[in-house]
């Protein structure tokens, strides 16, 4: 029996080395402040506007944290941490432009979808809209994303796939002709394309297009359904439109 107990505490132990336990909507409420996480280089997402950090899914995320009647403090870490992140409790949600998907969703709980985008080709030549232009083409995309992990599985006879940690030194690979196209998110392209209107980028297809969502750790349930309740008031009470109008002129909410 001590044996058996013994024997269960250290796999406890060595689990909590691994895993953390996440905190429940409760456990917050009782703290009082919602730790979210970005990566805070994804404009006009959640970027910095010198040492504050602004955008769409930061405006979202403060809304949503006021309907749930907490506080909130903002982490800004690598793409590729984030959803980790979680699972280590270091924080209790993610919004990062996460586009819901199957192997996502093994190791944690989405939201709500909060908009709806898609993957388009950018490149510096006519010829390179779509994903068949691409063949024999260096493609560029950030470390980590659906956009990598798509041209890689989906578009064939790519002849060399360059990742990136940001989205940025992704478009400068383009930029240097270190890759002939670069795929991304089409509002992110929109806002770098004007930001840049000395470089004659071109704007081509759609690759595919995906439901993005905040995330919280595998499980936490009381979580996703105070933000979703806190989302569901945001899409009637017009305060969603508000802020999709402020930062994209259009409703960006997914159909
Ligand atoms: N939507 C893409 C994905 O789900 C890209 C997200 C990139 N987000 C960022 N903050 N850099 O992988």
């Amino acid at each position: 029996m001590k044996r058996i107990s013994l024997i269960a505490a250290a796999t406890l132990a060595l689990l909590g080395a691994t895993a953390a336990q996440a905190r429940s909507f409760d456990a917050i409420q009782k703290d009082g402040t919602l730790r979210l996480a970005t990566e805070g280089y994804y404009a006009p997402f959640a970027y910095f506007e010198g040492k504050k950090l602004v955008g769409f899914e930061v405006d979202l995320a403060e809304l949503m944290a006021q309907k749930m009647g907490v506080k909130f403090e903002w982490k800004t870490i690598p793409f590729d941490s984030l959803l980790t992140g979680l699972s280590q409790d270091r924080w209790d949600l993610v919004i990062s432009s996460h586009g819901i998907t199957p192997e996502r969703e093994k190791a944690v709980t989405f939201t709500l979808p909060h908009y709806c985008s898609g993957a388009q080709v950018i490149s510096l030549s006519d010829s390179i809209k779509g994903g068949k232009d691409l063949a024999g083409k260096t493609v560029s995309a950030q470390t980590g994303t659906t956009y990598l992990d798509y041209v890689q599985k989906h578009v064939p006879g790519v002849k060399r796939v360059v990742n990136f940690p940001t989205n940025e030194a992704a478009m400068h690979a383009l930029m240097s002709k270190r890759a002939d196209a670069w795929v991304t998110e089409r509002f992110l392209a929109k806002e770098m394309l004007a930001k840049n209107p000395s470089i004659q980028f071109k704007q081509g297809e759609m690759l595919f297009v995906e439901r993005i969502a905040a995330a919280v750790a595998k499980g936490n349930q009381s979580l996703v359904g105070a933000w979703n309740k806190a989302f569901a008031e945001s899409l009637k009470d017009g305060s969603y439109a508000k802020i999709s109008q402020k930062w994209f002129k259009e409703d960006i909410r997914c159909p």
